[in-house]
């Protein structure tokens, strides 16, 4: 394939940036024209961030797997699509050529239409890192079935809450999933998620572990059945569905600030430009390189950059099943070396954990393949960056340090690979069509005087295609949530720095959102679940600075004594029991590095939780507590800082 809209130096990356912002329905239509549309739009943008209401490419018809695969097949049928590489090294990896992904998908779709899917419809997609996930993905937006794939850590709780949110009818599972030296049993946290549930009509349950599962009659039937049917049918095309540009294509849930996860909606045509647009220019793809992104399907990350923008691209996307670690910490320079990858994907947790092994499991590694590096989903840290690039780059691959959100689809800031500067722990420059600004907290643009860095808190002006366009069922809580905050503007939630070059560096949340190992958590959400423990009185949690996660949870937690404290209890089981509350009703990714058991929370006059406070006696800065005369019980605060953990 042919990317004519890549940018190759950095003059143009300057150039296209300049006129991306003179004209963004223009720039962005001629980058949408080199896809394919069954009919071409007839406004390419309409938007209003008040509302909000934001439509790109309105009246352009498409389905966005014609652009992945269909549009392939001639050229590329017989290049790899997908390599899968498995939990465990002994076991083959799966090659899958665009030829064979194509008639998997639309057999798929097939199977999805025979149980009864229909256009519109909410599937939720709750498996494990196998080609079968991107297969199913890929069949409902054939379909034009809404997908919601949910991350394979979160609890029956979880997953109930959010087929509740989403109205789901359809679930697609695995009887399991192998991580590691675990097998976590999908199909019965499914049925957990179930019990009581009047509304799910099926569920299909894909076979990788055989752990043993129940199979409810007249519910659940098996992927491989249902495929084997299709085959015998000969069937091995499936016409994909006619999609508005502005119809949903997924939608996928994330934290915020407060204790219920937000269904963030993306939609088929903007989605899709902006994903294939970030995944060529930030990454330099060429055809027939290998892109190994490692994260999980589960997040935004792996939508578009281990599916949706490589495939668009007729690039050969590298699943992986297991996790850094398993067998041993050098699963993923063996990965590279085995598969000859080019450009690799990661998250900054994920560098820093394999750093704590020192360069051994490096050795004999032949990495001479790799010709591009990346992080997302939390800043990266310097020492982490310079051990990334020296010793898995060798020095002589660029890092991309690309910044977005769940919210956002695709990078809005990010170095582009070998064409402009790269920055060790900055994100550097905007995406072309991204207007970035620093406010303070009222609202006023900050600026610069001379040559100075300035900080605040990071907005954008106007709409680049892969916004998100509402929260599922909720579109006042969008416009709360991301329109409210600064009138006419975006707000992320993160606050950055930018430096007399126009280089942002991404200082962090500075809402009640926790980045932990680069997943997105919410203090509230984590509240709530430690409330529910029948002994909790009162919880505040914050977050901490760790070595190897970036943030970790901090729990002062309120606790009145029960028959187990009092007969035969300890505070570590007590400690332990609302771990194991939280795993059940978030799952185990939000559980609480430290918990302090405490008799009082500071609070001011009002009742409101002083997380200022908290927070630094959380970071062992006690020395500089600030104010705290208005604090209801200012004594409460020496007796956290000398039980601190
Ligand atoms: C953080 C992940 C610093 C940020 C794609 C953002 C980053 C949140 C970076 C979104 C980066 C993501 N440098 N911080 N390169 N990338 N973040 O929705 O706080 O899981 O708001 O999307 O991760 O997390 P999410």
């Amino acid at each position: 394939m042919h990317y004519p809209y890549q940018i190759k130096n950095l003059a143009e990356y300057h150039a296209a940036y300049q006129r991306s912002i003179e004209d963004p329905a223009a720039f962005w239509a001629s980058v949408a024209e080199h896809f394919t549309w069954r009919k071409k739009w007839d406004t390419t943008l309409e938007w209003n961030f008040n509302e909000p209401d934001v439509k790109w490419f309105q009246g352009g018809k498409l389905n966005i797997t014609e652009n992945c695969l269909d549009r392939h097949l001639e050229k590329l049928g017989n290049q790899p699509a997908i390599i899968w590489e498995p939990n465990a090294p002994d076991e083959q990896p799966r090659v899958i050529t665009y030829k064979k992904l194509h008639e998997k998908v639309c057999q798929f779709t097939q199977v999805l239409k025979n149980n009864g899917v229909k256009k519109g419809d909410r599937v939720c997609l709750y498996m494990g890192m196998i080609p079968e996930l991107a297969i199913a993905v890929l069949a409902c937006a054939r379909m034009g079935a809404i997908h919601s794939v949910v991350f394979g850590g979160f609890s029956a709780q979880s997953i109930s809450d959010r087929l509740q949110d989403a109205g789901a009818e359809f679930i697609v599972t695995c009887d399991g999933a192998f991580r590691g030296g675990k097998d976590i049993p999908l199909k019965n946290i499914i049925d957990d998620a179930l019990i009581g549930n009047q509304t799910i009509k099926k569920v299909i349950v894909c076979t990788r572990t055989r752990t043993p599962v129940s199979m409810i009659k007249g519910r659940d039937v098996w992927w491989e059945d249902e495929m084997k049917q299709v085959e015998e049918q000969g069937i091995t095309y499936v016409e994909a569905e006619e999609m508005d540009a502005e119809d949903p294509l997924f939608i996928l849930y994330t934290s915020g600030s407060t204790g219920k996860p937000k269904g963030v909606v993306h939609t088929c045509g903007g989605y899709m430009v902006y994903a294939n647009y970030t995944f060529v220019n930030v990454f330099q793809y060429q055809p027939g390189q290998i892109h190994f992104c490692t994260a999980d399907i589960g997040w935004i990350t792996g939508h578009t950059y281990i599916t949706y923008g490589p495939l668009s691209a007729g690039a050969t996307t590298l699943i992986f099943e297991g996790i850094p670690t398993y067998p041993n910490a050098g699963r993923f320079w063996d990965i590279i070396d085995k598969h000859r990858v080019n450009i690799f994907y990661t998250a900054p947790t994920a560098i820093r954990s394999l750093m704590a092994f020192g360069n051994a499991p490096l050795e004999g590694k032949d990495l001479s393949t790799l010709e591009v590096l990346g992080t997302v989903g939390e800043p990266i840290n310097e020492e982490a960056w310079h051990w990334y690039h020296e010793q898995v780059g060798k020095k002589r691959c660029p890092i991309v340090d690309t910044w977005w959100q769940t919210e956002t689809g695709g990078c809005l800031i990010s170095n582009l690979a070998g064409v402009t500067p790269e920055k060790p722990s900055w994100a550097t420059l905007p995406m072309p069509g991204v207007q970035l600004l620093l406010v303070d907290e009222n609202g006023n643009e900050k600026l610069a005087e001379g040559d100075e860095t300035i900080s605040g808190n990071l907005c954008i002006k106007a709409p680049w295609p892969s916004i998100l366009r509402t929260t599922y069922g909720d579109h006042e809580r969008c416009r709360i949530n991301y329109f409210a905050t600064y009138p006419g503007l975006y707000f992320t939630g993160d606050g950055a720095l930018r430096d007399k070059d126009g280089f942002y560096r991404i200082t962090g949340r500075v809402d009640d959102v926790l980045n932990v190992s680069g997943h997105r958590i919410g203090t509230a959400e984590v509240e709530n679940a430690i409330n529910m423990h029948a002994g909790v009185v009162e919880s505040a949690v914050v977050g901490f600075p760790h070595p190897v996660k970036g943030q970790a949870i901090y729990a002062f937690i309120i606790y009145q004594g029960s028959h187990q404290q009092n007969t035969h209890g300890s505070d570590d089981l007590i400690k332990s029991d609302i771990l194991q509350t939280v795993t059940r009703v978030i799952g185990a990714i939000a559980k609480p590095d430290k918990i302090q058991l405490v008799s009082g929370l500071p609070k001011t006059r009002s009742g409101k939780i002083m997380r200022r406070i908290l927070r630094k006696i959380a970071e062992g800065e006690t020395d500089n507590l600030g104010d705290t005369t208005t604090l209801l019980d200012p004594g409460v605060v020496e007796e956290i800082m000398n039980g601190k953990l």
